[in-house]
């Protein structure tokens, strides 16, 4: 039986690094017979400039028909002075929330090859897995009401809503109890209990959801001193679960862990198990087209939609192996590099994790 994936390359860095996940998958897709059959489509900027819309009709059919969509990143100066209703961002948004892909993974692995490579002290970040579950398809990010408007005296005032009803963060909080089983039983609520009512409400249902799942242990904590405790002992940490835009946050910091924004990826599920994956990093402007971005958030996103979405999960571990190899081969994109490493290019780091597949990892 084919499984189709929806390939979305989107903006900025997007098409290179997608180009070489696309690469991975294709070499053990004809060494396993894993039936994955590609169709692309167009998101965010690139879809604005062909369709003038973000997220154009043709893509969210694909999409919806699709068992799996691999993304890889939106946004850029080009659509930054467009109505925000029409730019890239909205066409991510919207196909998050679509397909109602509520629950999102982003592991943060330190891969002990780039222990040099971290911001934080080798003994800090030494060892690290944790897993951020992020609330994606509700809070601030879709709350209604929301814009800018004109008040009486002239002024003109922004407003955002945070809302969750007690269904969005049982679901959320289901997902993440069940996560949590499958790694080390413990289970971290992220919260603003002690100034935001809707967060309040959150720690209530998640400590209720929690009686169900009477052998994880869980805790909770206020963000801010998660964004603290993240850089001071981060291995303190199993899961954490959190709202869309404490989880927006406390994965780019998360991500600094593991040496660069450019190691990790994500998983972004519906309750079926449907899912997308792509990098947790943005499209890069800066360096888009110049062949020097790093290809593996993506990859390892491949990895993610092999293990969650098809069951393949010795294929998955053979791109997490694969990954490893690349990285004990010494090569190294420039987010990455440091001395006495070998600096490569965006496609010759996919070709280093395409010669270890080959090589039986
Ligand atoms: C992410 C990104 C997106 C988000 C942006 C591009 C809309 O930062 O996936 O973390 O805020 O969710
Ligand atoms: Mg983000």
């Amino acid at each position: 039986m084919t499984k189709k994936i929806a390939v979305l390359p989107g903006d900025g860095i997007g098409p290179e690094i997608v180009a070489e996940a696309v690469k991975v998958l294709e070499c053990l897709n004809a060494e396993m017979n894993l039936g994955l059959v590609f169709e692309n489509g167009l998101i965010g900027g690139a879809a604005y400039d062909v369709h003038g819309t973000p997220f154009p009709q043709q893509t969210l059919d694909l999409a919806k028909e699709a068992d799996a969509v691999l993304l890889g990143a939106v946004g850029g100066p080009k659509w930054e002075s467009l109505d925000i209703s029409v730019r890239p961002e909205k066409g991510l948004l919207g196909i998050r929330s679509e397909l109602q892909l509520f629950s999102n993974l982003r592991p943060a692995i330190l891969y002990p090859q780039l222990a040099d490579a971290s911001t934080l002290k080798p003994e800090v970040v030494a060892g690290l897995d944790i897993m951020i579950v992020r609330e994606l398809t509700g809070g601030i990010y879709f709350g209604q009401p929301r814009g800018i408007r004109m008040l009486e005296n002239g002024e003109r005032q922004g407003f955002n809503t945070l809302v969750y009803s007690e269904s969005e963060i049982r679901r959320i909080a289901h997902s993440a109890f069940r996560i949590a089983q499958k790694r080390n039983r413990r289970l971290c609520s992220v919260d603003k209990a002690n100034v935001l009512e809707c967060t309040e409400l959150w720690r209530e249902v998640v400590t209720e959801v929690g009686k169900d799942y009477p052998d994880v242990a869980l805790s909770h904590m206020y963000v801010d001193n998660a964004a603290m405790q993240l850089v001071r002992a981060p291995k303190q940490f199993d899961v954490l679960v959190t709202t869309n835009m404490f989880g927006d946050i406390l994965s780019d910091a998360a991500s600094m862990l593991t040496g660069s924004i450019g190691m990790l990826p994500s998983a972004s599920l519906d309750a079926n198990g449907k899912g997308m994956y792509e990098p947790i990093h943005g499209s890069a402007p800066d360096i888009a087209g110049k062949g020097i971005a790093n290809p593996l958030a993506t990859i390892l996103s491949a990895g993610m939609m092999l293990r969650y979405t098809f069951n393949q999960a010795e294929a998955a571990d053979r791109i997490e192996k694969a990954v490893n190899a690349a990285l004990d081969a010494k090569v190294r994109t420039a987010d990455i590099y440091s001395e006495g490493m070998t600096k490569v290019s965006t496609a010759q780091m996919g070709d280093a994790v395409v010669s270890a597949l080959r090589a039986g990892a």
